[in-house]
């Protein structure tokens, strides 16, 4: 990793206040790092694009400017090609979820519907709810409109209904702007909402009169279980975010979010102050790539891949790290959450990692408040099984030392032994 340049800001002092609680994100940060051969990276979320046919990307281009070539290199609609929004109706009734080309629109990625999301709704010092840990970029996204950001953490089974009872409560009705949740293999912490909580979780919504944002970028990237219903399949006042990033290409910067119409009305003001339409030409492109059967045996190749990255992923874990260290069993999606020890810091081991050739994303990155400091986020989308299992192995090494330090600590008594971060 290279060493974080300090640049003197002749500027500093003019920024708006709303800058100043916008982290940079260690997983952007590590980009550089990553990108050198012999690195292996456990840190980026990125999609395995290398298994992304070019003939079908070629095809998809060529019929985009065959067939819808003016249009392609134009100005579009703010809202969304109505041909892709067709689409995505057909995908998402494929999850469950019934809706028209009317209750939703198209955006750069869901990383847009986040931005466009916190601006409608977000002013400062307003509090939302999302879970603990959370995907870093919805903090980033969220943390420019100043929110007050209320963490309820996560176990196996997804967010903690009695905890966000508990929340929700003390916030009293409509005491939170909106509920963020990622229920399917969730981004950092891998693990899946189940049936009962999703039905629960809309409850508590309903009863508090608070909105749920349901972030779904994984879903389609099961490799055990069965489906289970999206949020926006059980209530559509849900408002959903959908991308083709990970049944596609990120490259693209296509997503989409599905609202109640007065909601969508908003967020379409704001995409309009923040881009005028998006791309007409990479819509052009999904519409055609989407066309016919071959995107979904590309998908279920992508799907395979993961989850053979999965297993090695898991079964190296159980062989190079102790028993004090524990990590969730995703069921699908890039992720897998590692909790160490209490007291350990995982910001601490990362420029040793990466001095050993293997990045990593440190566990506190995925709150707003510090927390998580003693975990960490291991992707095992990218790296071929022999790569994550060899990654897997170094990390162990460089948290061994640390380790046994901490057992001589504990059994000096010095550490409350069995002090651990919930994650
Ligand atoms: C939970 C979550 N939401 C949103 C995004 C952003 O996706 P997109 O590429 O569609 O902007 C990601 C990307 O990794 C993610 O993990």
């Amino acid at each position: 990793m290279g060493t974080a340049r300090v640049i003197f800001d002749r500027w500093d002092g003019r920024y708006a206040e709303r800058m100043s609680g916008v982290r940079s994100s260690a997983v952007r940060d590590l980009f550089a790092a990553a990108a050198r051969p012999d690195v292996i990276s456990l840190s980026g979320g990125m999609p395995d694009v290398r298994r992304v046919p070019h003939e079908a990307v070629q095809r998809a281009l060529r019929d985009a400017l065959k067939h819808d070539g003016a249009m392609a290199l134009q100005y579009g609609g703010s809202d969304g090609r109505f041909a892709l929004r067709t689409t995505i109706v057909g995908l998402m009734a494929e999850s469950g979820a019934r809706l028209t080309e009317d209750d939703l629109i198209v955006t750069a990625g869901a990383q847009q519907g986040l931005d466009l999301l916190a601006k409608v709704f977000l002013d400062p010092g307003d509090t939302i709810i999302c879970e603990g840990p959370t995907y870093v970029g919805a903090l980033q996204a969220f943390s420019a409109y100043q929110p007050r950001i209320e963490c309820v953490p996560l176990d196996e089974h997804g967010m903690r209904m009695e905890e966000l009872e508990e929340t929700l409560k003390r916030l009293g009705p409509r005491g939170a702007k909106f509920i963020y949740t990622i229920p399917n293999f969730q981004n950092p912490a891998g693990v899946t909402l189940s049936p009962e909580r999703r039905r629960r979780l809309l409850e508590l919504a309903r009863t508090y009169d608070i909105p749920v944002v349901e972030d779904d970028p994984y879903g389609r990237l099961r490799f055990d279980g069965g489906h289970i219903l999206p949020l926006r399949a059980l209530d559509a006042e849900v408002i959903y975010l959908g991308t083709f990033s990970k049944i596609f290409a990120p490259g693209l910067r296509l997503g989409w979010m599905a609202a109640p119409r007065p909601i969508l009305a908003k967020v379409l003001l704001a995409k309009q102050a923040a881009d005028l339409c998006g791309s007409a030409f990479g819509q052009c492109v999904a519409e055609h790539y989407m066309k016919g059967t071959g995107w979904r045996r590309v998908l279920a190749d992508l799907t395979h891949t993961y989850g053979e990255r999965r297993d090695a992923m898991l079964a190296a874990l159980a062989e190079h790290f102790p028993g004090d260290v524990t990590w969730t069993h995703p069921e699908g999606g890039f992720f897998v959450w590692v909790t160490l020890p209490a007291h350990l810091d995982t910001k601490a081991l990362l420029a040793e990692a990466v001095e050993r050739g293997v990045t990593f994303v440190p566990g506190s990155d995925f709150y707003p408040d510090g927390r998580g400091c003693n975990c960490m986020r291991l992707a095992f989308c990218y790296e071929s099984p022999e790569q994550i299992a060899e990654g897997v192995r170094r990390l162990a090494e460089v948290c061994e030392d640390k380790l046994e330090l901490y057992r001589a600590f504990v059994a000096a008594g010095a550490v409350p032994a069995g002090a651990r971060a919930t994650g």
